[in-house]
């Protein structure tokens, strides 16, 4: 799928609560994700990750027909990494009307694969067209003033990538644009009923899922980039995450 039609499934695409059970993956489908998963573009290089899919009665999972288990070493930015990665498998499922819920709250007994630790579920199910979202703006988000600090020209980028999905929805991305310059930061000041210690893992996760939006619409707009990763600090209320020099 090209980027045009993931970008479209940023509108498309909704955290799936309620699976309609009379509905079933097909094997072809299953296939399909796991070529798809294979294809994946990571966001930093050389972090072995590998994945299994399992019947969603196999996890403490309530929802979906499967659960995607994701394993990780543990390297650096690992999880900004993992939030990039499945992303993108979430928008490529809701093209094929395949419902997704990022599901952190799922535990599987299944704690290590190949040396590899658990790190997130997903859990996955057919849907009906009519399930997945209709009108995005419906859907509850911060004010983009709050998310994102000088626009300039940026406003329609401004305004979608706020849509990228987060656990609770807490939604601890910053974007600061001066001139032809992104940086982007996590907040560590989040209100949420996570317990507060759990808070940096989701919220990684959920940086690097809101990376992959931020790029996609970039790239949806013809605006070229370079990204810098920024080195892991110890928590402060904005962690420089990342830095992008629009070309
Ligand atoms: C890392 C991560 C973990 C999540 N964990 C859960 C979960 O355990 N249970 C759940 O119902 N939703 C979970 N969600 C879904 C979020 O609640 C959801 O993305 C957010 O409320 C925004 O809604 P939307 O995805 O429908 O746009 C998770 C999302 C992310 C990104």
């Amino acid at each position: 799928m090209i980027d045009k039609e993931y970008y479209k499934m940023i509108f498309k695409r909704k955290s799936f609560r309620k699976f309609n059970d009379t509905l079933k993956l097909s094997n072809d489908e299953l296939r399909d994700i796991d070529e798809k998963v294979k294809e994946l573009i990571s966001l930093v290089d050389n972090i072995d990750v590998k994945y299994r899919i399992v019947r969603r009665e196999e996890t403490t999972c309530k929802r979906g027909e499967y659960c995607l288990l994701i394993y990780s070493e543990e390297k650096e930015k690992f999880l900004l990494n993992i939030g990039y990665m499945f992303e993108q498998l979430d928008l490529y499922l809701a093209n094929k009307d395949i419902g997704v819920c990022w599901y952190g709250m799922g535990k599987t007994q299944e704690l290590e694969y190949e040396n590899l630790k658990f790190v997130i579920m997903m859990a996955l199910g057919k849907g009906q067209p009519s399930e997945f979202r209709r009108d995005y703006t419906k859907c509850k988000r911060k004010e983009t003033q709050e998310i994102w600090n000088g626009v300039s020209g940026l406003e329609t980028i401004a305004e979608v990538v706020k849509y990228a999905p987060s656990a609770c929805n807490t939604q601890s991305w910053r974007v600061v644009c001066k001139k032809n310059k992104l940086k982007i930061y996590r907040t560590t000041n989040v209100k949420s009923i996570m317990p507060k210690d759990k808070v940096p893992f989701y919220n990684s996760i959920d940086i690097g899922i809101f990376l992959y939006f931020l790029e996609l619409a970039l790239l949806y707009n013809h605006i070229s980039f370079q990204r810098f990763l920024c080195k892991e600090q110890d928590e402060a209320e904005l962690i420089p995450i990342a830095i992008y020099n629009l070309l």
